[in-house]
C-alpha cells in the first residue's frame, strides 16, 4: 500500500513535469488554459491509479481464491493472501518504477537538446530522480522482506495452478493432498479410486497432522446403528458427512495398495482425546474375511489391537451373521452388539454401541465403544478411524531375505 501511495505520488508528478514542460513549447496565450487543464489532468490520473488499484484488490484478494473454505479457514490465510498480494505489488511496483525512469529519462533528454532555459524544471528532475531513488529503495527493501523461494512454494498460493495432477481419479486422499489438493486442515469430500477398484466413490478426506487422511471410520453422536450384518460391512453403511463405516471391500483396497498406516482419534466423555497409531495395516478381501494384519503401535492411548492377551492381529472380520471369531462357544458380534476382528472376544472393539452418557449399563456386557487401555468399563464420545501410505514402509521382502 505504501508503495503505491510512493509512486502515485511519482506518477502525479511526472505528469506536471510533462505537462509543465510541454506548456514551455506553447505560446504564452495558452497558459491559462493550461493551468485548468493539469488540474483536469490530474483528477484523471488519480481516476486511473485508483482505478488500478481496485482492480489489483480484486484480482488478489477477492477473485482469485476459488473452493477456499469458508469461516476460520479464511481467516488464517489472511496473512498469506496478504503476502501474496504484496508480491503482486513489488512485481507491479517495478514495472511501474521502470516506466517511470524511461519517462524521466525521455524528458530529461528532450530538455538538454531543446536546450530550455527553464530553472524551476531542474530542480524539479532532480526531486523526481529523488523519489525514484527512494521509490527503488522501497521496493528492494519489500523484496527483502519476502520469504525465499522455497518457502514461497510452502504457502497456499491461489496464484499456482494443480497442474502436476496426473489424469484419472486420485488413489487415497494423500495423492490429493500430497497435489496441493487440500490445502488447509480440515475435511474435504473427494472421489477416489484405489488400485484395484473398477470404480471411484466418494471419501471422506481429512488433512491432519501434515498429512491427508482417508477416513475409515467414525462415530460421534449415535445416529447410525453399528450392529450390521456381514453386506452392510462390506459394503459400507451411514453418513460420509456423520457416522459411518466406509466398507470392507474399499478399506481392502485402500490398505493393500501401498503399506498403509492407520490413525484412531478417540475421545472419552471427560473430554480427553487419545490416539493410537499402527505403522502397518492392512485388511485382506473378502474370500479370506477380511483378514487384518496389524503392527508398530505408537500414540498415547494404549495398544488395544496387539495386545498379547487379546491380539487382534491376524483375526478375521465377523459380524453376528457371520462368525469368524477366536470364541468358540459363542458369537462376539451378536454378544459385544457390533462388529470386528475379534478374537475371544476383544480388547479393541469401536464398531461396538453408542452409549450417550459413556457407562454401560451392565458392567459385565461392555458393548459399547471400548478401547479397552482406555476404560475397560466405559464407552468412547468420539472415535475416528483413518489410513494413508505409512510413514515407515517396510523395507521389500527381497532385501530382508538378503539381510537374513
Ligand atoms: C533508470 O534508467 C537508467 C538509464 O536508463 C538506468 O541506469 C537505471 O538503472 C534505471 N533505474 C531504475 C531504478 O530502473
Ligand atoms: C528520499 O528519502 C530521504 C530520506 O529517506 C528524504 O530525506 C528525501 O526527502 C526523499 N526524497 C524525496 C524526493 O522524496
Ligand atoms: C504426527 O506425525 C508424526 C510423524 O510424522 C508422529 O510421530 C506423531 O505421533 C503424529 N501425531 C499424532 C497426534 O498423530
Amino acid at each position: 500500500m505504501k508503495s503505491f501511495g510512493l509512486f502515485r505520488g511519482v506518477f502525479l508528478l511526472t505528469v506536471c513535469i510533462a505537462l509543465v514542460f510541454a506548456q514551455g513549447e506553447n505560446p504564452p496565450k495558452k497558459k491559462r488554459r493550461g493551468c485548468k487543464c493539469l488540474k483536469k489532468y490530474m483528477t484523471e490520473v488519480n481516476a486511473i491509479v485508483d482505478q488500478k488499484l481496485k482492480k489489483f484488490e480484486e484480482k488478489y484478494f477477492v477473485s482469485a481464491l476459488p473452493g477456499m473454505p469458508t469461516g476460520s479457514e479464511r481467516l488464517t490465510s489472511a496473512a498469506d493472501r496478504r503476502f501474496i498480494k504484496l508480491s503482486a505489488d513489488v512485481k507491479e511496483s517495478k514495472d511501474v518504477l521502470s516506466k517511470l525512469n524511461t519517462t524521466i529519462r525521455t524528458i530529461k533528454d528532450q530538455f538538454l537538446t531543446q536546450k530550455h532555459d527553464v530553472s524551476a524544471l531542474t530542480s524539479l528532475l532532480h526531486k523526481m530522480d529523488g523519489v525514484v531513488n527512494n521509490l527503488t529503495e522501497a521496493v528492494h527493501r519489500i523484496e527483502v522482506m519476502q520469504p525465499s523461494q522455497g518457502e514461497l512454494r510452502m504457502q497456499p498460493s491461489p496464484l499456482t495452478e494443480i497442474s502436476t495432477r496426473p489424469p484419472g481419479y486420485p488413489r487415497d486422499c494423500h495423492e490429493v493432498y500430497n497435489w496441493d489438493g487440500m490445502k488447509f486442515k480440515g475435511d474435504y469430500y473427494i472421489m477416489i479410486k484405489p488400485d484395484g477398484l473398477d470404480k471411484p466413490f466418494k471419501a471422506h478426506c481429512k488433512v491432519f497432522n501434515n498429512s491427508g487422511w482417508t477416513v475409515i471410520q467414525k462415530r460421534q453422536d449415535g445416529s447410525v446403528d453399528f450392529f450390521r450384518k456381514w453386506k452392510e460391512y462390506k459394503e459400507g453403511f451411514g453418513n460420509l458427512e456423520g457416522e459411518f463405516w466406509l466398507g470392507n471391500d474399499y478399506i481392502h483396497a485402500l490398505t493393500t495398495q501401498d503399506d498403509t498406516m492407520v490413525h484412531m482419534d478417540m475421545e472419552d466423555w471427560t473430554g480427553k482425546h487419545l490416539y493410537a497409531e499402527y505403522d502397518h495395516f492392512s485388511v485382506e478381501g473378502e474370500n479370506e474375511n477380511y483378514r487384518l494384519h496389524v503392527s508398530g503401535y505408537h500414540g498415547n492411548a494404549g495398544d488395544s489391537l496387539t495386545s498379547y492377551w487379546e491380539n487382534h492381529d491376524g483375526m478375521m472380520f465377523s459380524t453376528h451373521d457371520k462368525d469368524n471369531d477366536g470364541r468358540y462357544y459363542d458369537n462376539c458380534a451378536k454378544a459385544y452388539h457390533g462388529a470386528w476382528w475379534f478374537n475371544n472376544c476383544f480388547d479393541s472393539h469401536l464398531n461396538g454401541k453408542y452409549y450417550h452418557k459413556g457407562f454401560h449399563s451392565n458392567y459385565f456386557q461392555r458393548d459399547g465403544i471400548q478401547w479397552n487401555s482406555i476404560h475397560m468399563y466405559s464407552s468412547l464420545k468420539n472415535v475416528e478411524m483413518m489410513v494413508k501410505p505409512s510413514d515407515r514402509p517396510k523395507p521389500a521382502a527381497k532385501i530382508t531375505n538378503d539381510v537374513v
